[in-house]
């Protein structure tokens, strides 16, 4: 899945370059950052409202770590999460939502990217992107608003390339530096939104193996994915500045903790939903056939293990165990198309015999 919830670390929400996540206790020291004096997003953000400076004490801190281990811990929709560059897990700013009106589902969004130098990057768009997903998700809304002025571009130029549409002008409303502009409220309704979604199909690329044990009774090295009693292949994200190779290599050892070596450079390439409610993310798998490094002893064979770190979260959700399966054995037991997919490609050649 592409979103994941975990005690210790909390949501995760995961695009392409932004991850929108809960907040941990060393964001205090960027939100301090941030909310001191004559930072260049404050003159958009609503420049005629003052920032409050967040000041920097222990009983703010412990305060700001309670609140982050609360918000982990209450599993209820959020309305804020924080913006970090996949990669990198630079702190970017945050996304947050208000309701105007909870009776009637009325909510408006917001979004800060504090850094001006992050700022025409593509980060807010996909953090928006990100957001709305989830808010239309979760609380099942017929329609996201969100307030902004005339004099803002960047957050106008956002909105419209998401699809929302203006709703409202309420001219001079707002005067900033001693010019007038008006405020601009915009909307964007659950249809839209999913008509949007529909037309930019995003691949998702990842790569995984297919490991084989070779000998008389050839086993396939397979992952459980936590809460699904179907097995599949190791497989991953590829992550920023990483070959499909590299990728299909680290995916396997953390999701099983063994180290393997690619028979080939060159993958199959199989494609699939990367998650059933979101069939605009595509995901497009290179798997490489490989073989473990080193013996697998026997008695490996017929034991499950647990990968390092208590399984990470990913697209496919946290894995819960690995093991090695008889190849037909798990050919049975797949349910995923793509491993099937690759599988067949991989190991057994158009007519069923093991190559
Ligand atoms: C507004 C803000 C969230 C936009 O995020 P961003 O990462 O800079 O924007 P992106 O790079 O994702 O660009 C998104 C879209 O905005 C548009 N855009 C970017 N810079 C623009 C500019 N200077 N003028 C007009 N449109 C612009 C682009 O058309 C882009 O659309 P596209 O993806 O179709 O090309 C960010 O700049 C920011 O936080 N600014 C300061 C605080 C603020 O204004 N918050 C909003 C308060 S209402």
């Amino acid at each position: 899945m592409n979103a994941s919830e975990r005690p210790d670390t909390g949501l995760s929400l995961d695009g392409t370059g932004v991850r929108l996540r809960d907040p941990k206790p060393s964001d205090y020291d960027d939100i301090v950052k941030w909310t001191g004096p004559g930072l260049a997003w404050q003159r958009y953000d609503a420049p005629w409202e003052p920032v409050e400076p967040q000041a920097d004490t222990p009983e703010r801190r412990e305060a700001f770590g309670l609140r982050c281990e609360a918000i982990r811990a209450s599993g209820l929709p959020r309305t804020r999460l924080e913006i970090e560059a996949r990669g990198s897990e630079r702190h970017l700013g945050w996304v947050n939502r208000y309701w105007v009106d909870e009776r009637t589902g009325w909510l408006e969004v917001g979004i800060d990217i504090c850094e001006e130098t992050e700022w025409g990057r593509g980060y807010g768009r996909e953090a928006m992107e990100l957001w709305l997903d989830y808010l239309f998700d979760v609380l099942g809304l017929a329609r996201v608003g969100l307030g902004t002025w005339s004099g803002n571009a960047r957050m106008l130029g956002l909105a419209y390339g998401l699809g929302f549409r203006p709703e409202a002008r309420v001219r001079r409303a707002r005067i900033v530096d001693g010019i007038h502009y008006d405020a601009v409220k915009l909307g964007i309704l659950r249809d839209e939104w999913r008509a949007v979604r529909d037309r930019h199909v995003h691949d998702v690329a990842e790569a995984g193996t297919v490991t084989v044990r070779p000998g008389p009774d050839p086993h396939l090295l397979v992952v459980w994915n936590a809460g699904y009693g179907d097995p599949s292949l190791p497989k991953g994200r590829i992550e920023p500045g990483e070959s499909p190779a590299e990728a299909a290599v680290r995916e396997t050892a953390e999701e099983t903790g063994l180290r393997v070596r690619l028979l080939s450079t060159r993958p199959v390439e199989v494609t699939g939903v990367a998650v059933e409610h979101r069939p605009w993310l595509r995901r497009r798998i290179s798997f490489f056939p490989a073989e473990p490094l080193g013996d697998v002893p026997e008695a490996d064979l017929h034991s499950f293990r647990r990968p390092p770190g208590e399984g990470r979260a990913g697209l496919g959700g946290s894995i819960a165990a690995s093991s090695w399966l008889p190849l037909l054995q798990a050919e049975l037991a797949f349910r995923q198309p793509e491993c099937l997919a690759a599988l067949t490609k991989l190991v057994r050649g158009p007519s069923g015999q093991t190559v």
